[in-house]
């Protein structure tokens, strides 16, 4: 988010646009917590993870008395257009703008979980992934050496694709997302002939929005009789120096909506699709959802022989 921040405000500068930045998001909207942002106020951000500006869940902004006092204080700033760095429930807060008080607003997805429809990728997910599969590589040195199935934990709220990027990645043998129906006593199948093939352990990646890892394990462990341990990777998903590819997307995704935000559009989300940048209506995104890519699950059942 950071990166998108300083591509942001750089382009708005180049553009001869004064930048101001809320806060805590809607919550320093809502409280009026508005600073301005120069050049060098976005200066030796972009190798950091999360954002200067910090965040917040506002609980005010989603009535409408809260949006009534956010709007006044971004008049107040002087604020003629707006560009939300976020997930879903921030692109929404962005169209509810849009739509009660005619603010035009432009969106960036950013989402460790992907599941933004209208971009490939959301800024946070590839990173995200790159510190599962590092985690899911380190694991798997004790997976080998002490002949144990590990079961890996990892985010994504209902959705399962860094589960499944992650399992691609890291090579799991079992991957069990929200979106596919699974059964445990087949994945347990599964397991006992990779073992009779005469692999010496393995690593089941489960999205949280599919099952708890420490009920996998148990289940693992008395239906093989394997020696089985979990690893729920929560929060440390979230943050660290996000990759290069993460990086320029970010770049990219802000200066683009910063771009269309000035040349007058309003009520996109700037994304890309097949590696080029598009915009689709703010309409769009909650109107559709990602799916799964079936050739990934595919390559992933195939991978796990
Ligand atoms: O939406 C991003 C995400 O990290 C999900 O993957 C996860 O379920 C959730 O946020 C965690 O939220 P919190 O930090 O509020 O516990």
């Amino acid at each position: 988010m950071n990166a998108a921040l300083r591509a942001v405000v750089r382009t708005a500068l180049r553009r001869g646009v004064q930048v101001t930045g809320f806060l805590r998001g809607y919550e320093g909207m809502v409280n009026n917590e508005p600073i301005a942002l120069d050049s060098q106020s976005v200066g030796g951000i972009i190798s950091r993870g999360g954002t200067i500006l910090r965040s917040a869940r506002s609980k005010e902004f989603r009535e409408i008395e809260g949006r009534k006092k956010a709007m006044a204080n971004l008049r107040a700033a002087d604020v003629d257009g707006l560009v939300v760095i976020g997930g879903d429930g921030s692109l929404a807060g962005a169209l509810r703008l849009k739509e009660e008080f005619d603010l035009p607003v432009m969106g960036v997805p950013a989402s460790i979980d992907n599941d933004i429809p209208g971009t490939d990728y959301s800024i946070g997910f590839i990173t995200a992934v790159n510190t599962a599969i590092e985690a899911i590589d380190r694991v798997r040195d004790t997976a080998y050496s002490h002949e144990r199935v590990f079961v890996i934990e990892v985010m994504g709220r209902k959705n399962g694709f860094i589960a499944l990027e992650a399992g691609l990645a890291g090579g799991a043998e079992a991957i069990l997302i929200p979106e596919v129906p699974y059964s445990l006593a087949e994945v347990c199948g599964e397991l006992q002939k990779a073992a009779e093939r005469g692999k010496r352990s393995c690593i089941v990646v489960v999205a949280e929005g599919a099952a708890r890892a420490v009920d996998v394990r148990d289940f693992i462990e008395r239906h093989t009789g394997a020696e089985a341990r979990y690893l729920v990777l929560g929060h440390m998903q979230r943050g660290g120096s996000p990759t290069a590819l993460d990086r320029v997307l970010a770049l990219r995704l802000g200066s683009f909506a910063a771009h269309r935000l000035i040349g007058g559009f309003s009520g996109e989300m700037a994304g890309v699709d097949g590696g080029r940048l598009v915009s689709h209506p703010l309409s769009y995104v909650f109107s559709s959802s990602r799916t799964i890519d079936p050739e990934r699950l595919l390559l992933a059942s195939t991978m796990a022989q």
